[in-house]
């Protein structure tokens, strides 16, 4: 059972981990001073604001404010949950992550095995369908759609035979109640309410869905010939979120090169088939509307998203769906299409009936975006009228506000501006506000923050910070959280920025950290030590003070003890033996 991953061994991947090679890999980065600079990759811009920092580890957008170490870098840029950042790093270096042992039997992510369950299973189908006494037959029905021995290599296509527990004998011989308890979880065998259990995919054609690196992680399994379900997916797990994963987009990946544009279309069998004419990019949606998470995948991979739908009510408004969960992806440089078939086609029929050019050439015509935002929006709200017109306008404002690439934003208030025979100036307050959103908050930096974000900033600097134990009881707000960085530090010193970050991913301080790793402070490097020195005794100093008054305030109640007493004499020169430099 996984338990959690130990805190030395993520400290130590990112001490192996270089996040400017890391990052360059992904974003091609340009050498600045002792810096790295690019143009975001998370908000869409033209000149860069995107800063990596070798010393600490860590990039900043001084644009949107993006920020985090190399673990916080992959989740955002690859899409990948925690444990699969820190995967992916223990690949890169070549080690086995480490699980501490867990009391408590929970599973919060992965288990090791699930994906290797997984694999075991697709690659049994897969023998099947060359083995099983029904191989003839399966293959057949393979042939009459066109699909060859390569195109079924390349998707994994197997074979799930007739029968109860195929699956179940071959990946669980023995009765393990663990291990039963997974292929449960993992959706490979069903388990009735009398405690039945038994294989999930029967007599059924096996389309392995795999995750962005080739991991099997569903499956959808199709009926041969006619019959209901036509299609039975694996429903969701824990390794499976029908949100996220595109089918084929694996596939397409495994082609040299980058993918110059990627072909969204309804089925498994569209992907398969236009493969099999030699057109490897598609990707299919799970049985699911096309998602902002999807749209957000798709642009990480590609510049040009094209959608492909049936001509009918349905499509036009799944074209729709579409359009509007792509808007807030929509930076600078990608752009979004949309094919219509004509009545009963879909694209595995048409491709067959006309042929890869003449299917490719309707690719290249696709209806470009900001065509369809209006042919939509005037469906819906008749431009003639008044009423027409500020429905169309409200709509339309509302939803170009969402378009982070300012080209969009533009280009679609320019043509609403026509449509609706108005001028700009009208609109362009509502929509400039949508743009300063992702400007990051200022925030006011106080001693406490101004402490901490140097100790976070340059961690060496716990060598030269003074021990004040009693600070700890003082209750000036983040006392606590500089006072634990200093034990940190203590303990080990060689903590970097990005170290020390990790180790507050979960705790509520983390934000006020990462605000603070970003800080830009004026301080000229042959300072910092002075400065983070005063800063702190001006700490140390707000808090004698603090004492002080609470002392004063006692008195006037009750009688000073006679350590009191002491304690206030004592401040009272601490203090005035201070003045003077305080005053400079
Ligand atoms: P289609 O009915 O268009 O199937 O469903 P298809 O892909 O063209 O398959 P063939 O050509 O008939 O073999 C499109 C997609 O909708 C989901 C599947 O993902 C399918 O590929 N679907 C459809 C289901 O999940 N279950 C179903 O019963 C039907
Ligand atoms: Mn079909």
């Amino acid at each position: 059972m996984a338990g959690q991953i130990p805190r030395q061994f993520i400290d130590d991947l990112l001490a192996r981990t270089d996040i400017v090679e890391l990052i360059d890999h992904r974003v091609p980065l340009k050498k600045t001073g002792r810096n790295y600079a690019a143009c975001c990759p998370f908000h869409s811009e033209k000149s860069p604001s995107f800063t990596v920092s070798p010393d600490k580890q860590f990039y900043h957008c001084f644009g949107c404010g993006a920020n985090g170490n190399a673990i916080s870098f992959l989740m955002e840029f690859e899409q990948l949950e925690f444990v699969e950042s820190i995967e992916e790093l223990a690949q890169l270096h070549h080690l086995e992550i480490p699980r501490e042992q867990s009391i408590h039997p929970q599973r919060p992510a992965a288990q090791a095995d699930d994906y290797s369950l997984m694999q075991q299973a697709a690659d049994y189908y897969q023998q099947q369908l060359q083995q099983h006494p029904d191989s003839p037959s399966v293959k057949d029905y393979l042939a009459q759609r066109g699909i060859n021995q390569q195109t079924m290599a390349d998707f994994a296509i197997g074979y799930a035979p007739d029968g109860w527990d195929n699956i179940l004998k071959r990946l669980s011989p023995s009765n393990n109640k663990p291990l039963r308890e997974q292929l449960v979880e993992l959706r490979l065998i069903n388990r009735s309410d009398s405690g039945r259990e038994y294989d999930f995919f029967r007599q059924r054609l096996m389309f392995p869905i795999r995750d962005r690196r080739g991991r099997v992680i569903a499956f959808g399994g199709r009926i041969l010939g006619d019959g209901t379900p036509k299609y039975l997916n694996s429903p969701e797990t824990r390794l499976f979120h029908k949100g996220r994963e595109l089918y084929g987009l694996y596939e397409a990946r495994q082609q040299p090169g980058h993918l110059e544009q990627v072909l969204v279309v309804e089925g498994y069998m569209d992907v398969v088939a236009l493969a099999e004419q030699d057109i490897r990019f598609a990707v299919a949606c799970l049985g699911t509307a096309t998602t902002s998470d999807h749209m957000h995948t798709l642009f990480r991979y590609t510049p040009r998203v094209v959608c492909c739908y049936d001509g009918d009510r349905a499509g036009l408004d799944a074209a729709w769906r579409a359009l509007q969960s792509a808007l807030p992806q929509l930076k600078d440089g990608v752009e979004l299409n949309f094919v219509f078939l004509p009545q009963g086609e879909d694209p595995d029929s048409l491709v067959q009936k006309e042929g890869k050019t003449a299917f490719l050439q309707r690719i290249t015509d696709a209806v470009p975006l900001t065509q369809y935002f209006f042919q939509r929006l005037i469906q819906e709200h008749n431009p003639a009228t008044d009423a027409g017109k500020s429905a169309l306008s409200v709509q339309a404002t509302e939803l170009i506000k969402q378009i982070p690439s300012e080209f969009y934003r533009e280009t679609l208030l320019d043509k609403l501006a026509n449509l609706l025979g108005q001028t700009r100036q009208q609109q362009k307050k509502s929509t400039t506000k949508a743009a300063n959103k992702l400007k990051p908050a200022k925030i006011k930096i106080t001693p406490m923050r101004r402490a901490i974000g140097l100790l976070l900033q340059y961690p060496n600097l716990v060598n030269i910070m003074p021990d004040a134990p009693e600070l700890a009881h003082s209750n000036i707000p983040g006392i606590g959280l500089l006072l634990s960085l200093q034990q940190r530090l203590q303990q080990q010193p060689s903590l970097t920025t990005a170290q020390l970050l990790e180790h507050w991913r979960d705790l509520p301080e983390h934000n006020i950290l990462l605000k603070l790793a970003s800080w830009q402070h004026q301080i000229e490097p042959e300072q910092l030590s002075q400065e983070f020195v005063d800063t702190f005794h001006s700490i140390e100093d707000q808090y004698l003070q603090q004492r002080l008054e609470a002392l004063e305030r006692k008195d006037k109640l009750e009688q000073l003890s006679k350590v009191e007493w002491h304690e206030y004499k004592l401040l009272l020169q601490a203090l005035k033996s201070k003045k003077p430099k305080l005053a400079t």
